[in-house]
């Protein structure tokens, strides 16, 4: 079995410091690795991503993250990137990753996503050049997630994403900004891809369980919808969710 911890939306500031540390002691005893599934800071400067890569600094387990569209906002996401890499996180855009959990392989294919909507709500790459290029870059963010999680051959095939793959988890959001939350070409590439779960964030306002059409679970673990600093979902030797429960009320 292999017990993920994963959490999205943080959004640190530049006060944020010790938000997740004081939830990380001991961690390494009820998870093998952390995912954080971006929306990492609120404007994506140095000054939040300098108090987030001290508390990560800190994580006894080992960290993979992608970066939300908060992360893109001041522009600077490579340098970014180079900060969290410093301090031992992986960062993932368009990459995967394989690790070692007590003799078990564990990929995780990583990308940030986008928007675009879902079956017969969404856009199309057609029309203004404007709207080709929003849907294209979707359909390009959706191939490298299919070729990514093919390439993996490990025990356990992850997806990180910020963006949502399916509608399931957006319950609760207006469904006017649904085409902005996600799309379903990237469930087609999880589905075709062959994950045993998907992690997402970005929906606030959604809901934590979801399914793709193919049957994998997502999972929306933005902290305002998990209400906890990490949700832990153990997966078990076939992939399959054996038990998924929160851990640590964040209090402040
Ligand atoms: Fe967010
Ligand atoms: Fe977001």
């Amino acid at each position: 079995m292999i017990r993920i911890a994963a959490v999205g939306d943080i959004h640190y500031d530049r006060r944020s410091s010790g938000k997740l540390t004081k939830y990380m002691d001991g961690l390494e005893q009820t998870a093998d690795l952390l995912l954080l599934a971006g929306d990492l800071t609120q404007v994506g400067s140095v000054e939040e991503m300098s108090v987030l890569a001290d508390d990560l600094a800190e994580c006894p387990v080992p960290v993979i993250t992608v970066f939300g569209n908060h992360d893109y906002h001041s522009n600077i996401q490579e340098k970014l990137s180079e900060m969290l890499t410093r301090v031992g996180v992986t960062v993932l855009e368009g990459t995967a990753v394989s690790l070692d959990v007590q003799g078990q392989s564990v990929g995780v294919m990583g990308l940030k996503g986008f928007g675009g909507g879902f079956i017969g709500a969404c856009g199309s790459d057609f029309g203004e050049q404007e709207m080709k290029n929003f849907i294209r870059f979707t359909k390009s963010q959706a191939d490298a997630l299919r070729n990514g999680l093919i390439s993996l051959n490990t025990d356990y095939k992850i997806a990180l994403t910020h963006y949502s793959p399916c509608e399931d988890t957006l319950l609760g959001e207006k469904k006017e900004i649904y085409p902005f939350l996600g799309s379903y070409l990237l469930a087609e590439a999880i589905d075709e891809g062959g994950a045993d779960i998907a992690f997402h964030g970005h929906a606030h306002h959604g809901v934590e369980k979801g399914c793709t059409p193919g049957g994998v679970p997502v999972r929306n673990v933005a902290m305002p919808v998990i209400r906890h600093a990490f949700n832990i979902y153990t997966l078990n030797k076939e992939g399959a969710i054996h038990q998924e429960r929160s851990f640590a009320a964040v209090t402040s």
